[in-house]
């Protein structure tokens, strides 16, 4: 081999060390668990098959375990008598689902490969595969995050920003995550799919100025000024089990359903991104895809760290 071949063999093999995502790595079970990939995958897809939002929901389900000190699956704790967790933040109180998919894709994987496998990696796999399926782009998902032993309902307060956010608010949000202004630009492109609560947009369809005016009566009827909080709609009006760039062509004809979103076109530095996006789909998967890795790599547990839970909702 040549000295220059060499070096060059020399130069990819310690690339793989020196990743943004420290020690994980996509082949972290194929001697622990081979299966555990398919698992995920054929469980995810059975679950959209049966209900075509279940996608969304599991895609949500990692942000929001990221964004709170990190991939760590505590978002997936259920509260007990002296223990809080992060379920019934604002955010995530009577809002966040998917957590029974979760608990059948962790029991599949708890009979072929006892405590082998983590639920914060369950949730890193499944928004990939959900994406996926659902006909967006696909990434390589670096595994060997291990699970919390705790949850923190504070933080999820203060980390997972609000739909009333203005772009310094989302900026400033994702910053401390340690994610761009492109990548967050990118990633609410995951409203491309999944549904929305009255109560999350109402303040947007009757209060904001830079709403399509037919956009917002026909929303109008549906969320009421007062009552009926919990009545959805789509946060990408055309296809919302469909993951496509038809959020950014919306915004750019004023029909984001969050203020959040369309905050991301109104005049200001994300506008050329968004048109950027909305006129290029391979451009909008490309930083999608590379703003996932950057999100699912926040802070993850390895080594020693944390447990691998046997039960998603408890602390072995
Ligand atoms: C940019 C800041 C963001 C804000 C303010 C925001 C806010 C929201 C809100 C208010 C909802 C509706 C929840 C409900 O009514 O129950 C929602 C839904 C959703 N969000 Fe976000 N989000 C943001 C970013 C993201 C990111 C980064 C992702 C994933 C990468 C994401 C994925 C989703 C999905 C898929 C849904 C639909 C869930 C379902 O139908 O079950 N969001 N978001
Ligand atoms: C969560 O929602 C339930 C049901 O609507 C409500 O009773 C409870 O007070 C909420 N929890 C918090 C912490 O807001
Ligand atoms: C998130 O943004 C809001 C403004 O929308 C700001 O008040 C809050 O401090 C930010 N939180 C973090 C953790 O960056």
């Amino acid at each position: 081999m040549a000295p220059y071949n060499l070096l060059l063999l020399v130069l990819i093999a310690s690339g793989a060390f020196l990743k943004a995502d420290g020690q994980l790595s996509p082949k972290y079970y194929s001697s622990t668990c081979p299966k555990a990939l398919s698992i995920v995958q054929k469980a995810v897809i059975a679950a959209i098959k049966k209900e075509a939002r279940i996608g969304a929901s599991l895609l949500r389900l990692h942000f929001h375990d990221c964004f709170v000190n990190g991939c760590d699956a505590s978002v997936l704790l259920d509260d007990t008598g002296g223990f809080v967790g992060e379920k019934t933040a604002g955010p995530n109180n009577n809002s966040l689902r998917g957590f029974d998919v979760v608990d059948n894709i962790k029991a599949k994987l708890e009979k072929a490969c006892p405590k082998v496998v983590s639920c914060a990696d369950i949730l890193a796999l499944a928004a990939r595969d959900s994406v996926v399926y659902l006909g967006g782009p696909t990434w390589k998902v670096g595994l060997g995050r291990r699970d919390s032993t705790t949850a923190n309902r504070a933080a999820a307060n203060t980390f997972i920003p609000a739909p009333t956010s203005s772009l310094s608010g989302l900026v400033k949000n994702f910053s401390v995550q340690g994610l761009s202004f492109r990548n967050m630009v990118a990633l609410s492109g995951a409203h491309t799919i999944g549904l929305a609560r009255c109560t999350t947009f109402r303040a947007r369809i009757y209060s904001d100025s830079n709403i399509d005016s037919s956009f917002a009566k026909s929303l109008r009827r549906k969320c009421p000024v007062s009552g009926n909080d919990n009545n959805h709609a789509r946060l990408d009006l055309q296809t919302s089990t469909h993951f496509d760039n038809l959020y950014y062509k919306n915004l750019l004809k004023k029909r984001g359903l969050l203020h959040s979103d369309q905050e991301l076109f109104n005049g200001k530095s994300a506008d050329f991104l968004v048109k950027k996006y909305a006129a290029d789909t391979k451009l909008f998967f490309e930083d999608f895809a590379e703003a996932m890795v950057k999100m699912s790599t926040i802070k993850p547990l390895t080594g020693s760290k944390g447990q691998v839970r046997i039960n998603c909702r408890k602390v072995n």
